[in-house]
C-alpha cells in the first residue's frame, strides 16, 4: 500500500509523463507539416514512449493500492521556430523530467517507501537515456548548422534511430 503523499506524488508525474507525450506528438506534427518526416517520425516514436512511461505510473499506483487519475493535460506549445528550437526544447525538458523523478526517489527516502523507491530505479535509469540522445541530437544539428544538404541527411538519420530505438533501448513495445 501506498501512502497517499507518495500516491499524490506519483499522480504529479502522470501528468508531467503525459504532457511529454502530448509535448513531442506537436513536435512531431510541426516537423510533418513542415517537411520533416523523420523527425516527426522519430517525435511520435518518443511521444509513444511518453505514454508507456505515464501508463507504467497508472499500473503501478493501482496495484499498490492507490489510484491513478488522468489530469487535465495543459496544451503543448504548437509553433516552432525550427529543428534546432525543437530539440533545445527536448533536451530540457528531459532534464526538467530527471529532476522531477529525483524528487520523487529522494521523497521515496524521506516516506521510507522502498518499494516505489525499486520502481523508480527504471525510470532513473530511463532518464539518463533520454537526456543523452537529446544531446546526440543536438551534436548532430551543431555540426550541421545552417547547411540544407545537411539538414536532409539529418532528417534521413533520424528516421533511421527510430528504427534502432525500439529495440536497443530494450523497452520498445509492451510490458512496461
Ligand atoms: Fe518519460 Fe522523457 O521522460
Amino acid at each position: 500500500m501506498i501512502s497517499s503523499k507518495i500516491e499524490e506524488a506519483l499522480n504529479r508525474q502522470i501528468d508531467l509523463e503525459g504532457f511529454s507525450s502530448m509535448y513531442y506528438l506537436a513536435m512531431g506534427s510541426w516537423a510533418e507539416v513542415n517537411g520533416y518526416k523523420g523527425v516527426a517520425q522519430f517525435l511520435y516514436h518518443h511521444s509513444d514512449e511518453e505514454r508507456m512511461h505515464m501508463l507504467k505510473l497508472f499500473r503501478y499506483i493501482n496495484d499498490r493500492g492507490g489510484r491513478a487519475i488522468v489530469p487535465p493535460f495543459a496544451a503543448p506549445q504548437k509553433d516552432f521556430k525550427n529543428i534546432r528550437e525543437i530539440f533545445d526544447i527536448v533536451h530540457s525538458h528531459e532534464v526538467k523530467v530527471s529532476n522531477e523523478i529525483n524528487a520523487l526517489v529522494e521523497l521515496c527516502i524521506q516516506e521510507k517507501d522502498y518499494t516505489t523507491h525499486n520502481f523508480l530505479q527504471w525510470y532513473v535509469t530511463e532518464q539518463i537515456e533520454e537526456e543523452s540522445l537529446a544531446r546526440d541530437v543536438i551534436d548532430k544539428l551543431n555540426l550541421i548548422g545552417e547547411d540544407k544538404g545537411g539538414m536532409y541527411l539529418f532528417d534521413r538519420d533520424l528516421a533511421t534511430l527510430t528504427g534502432q530505438q525500439g529495440g536497443g533501448k530494450g523497452h520498445g513495445g509492451h510490458g512496461h
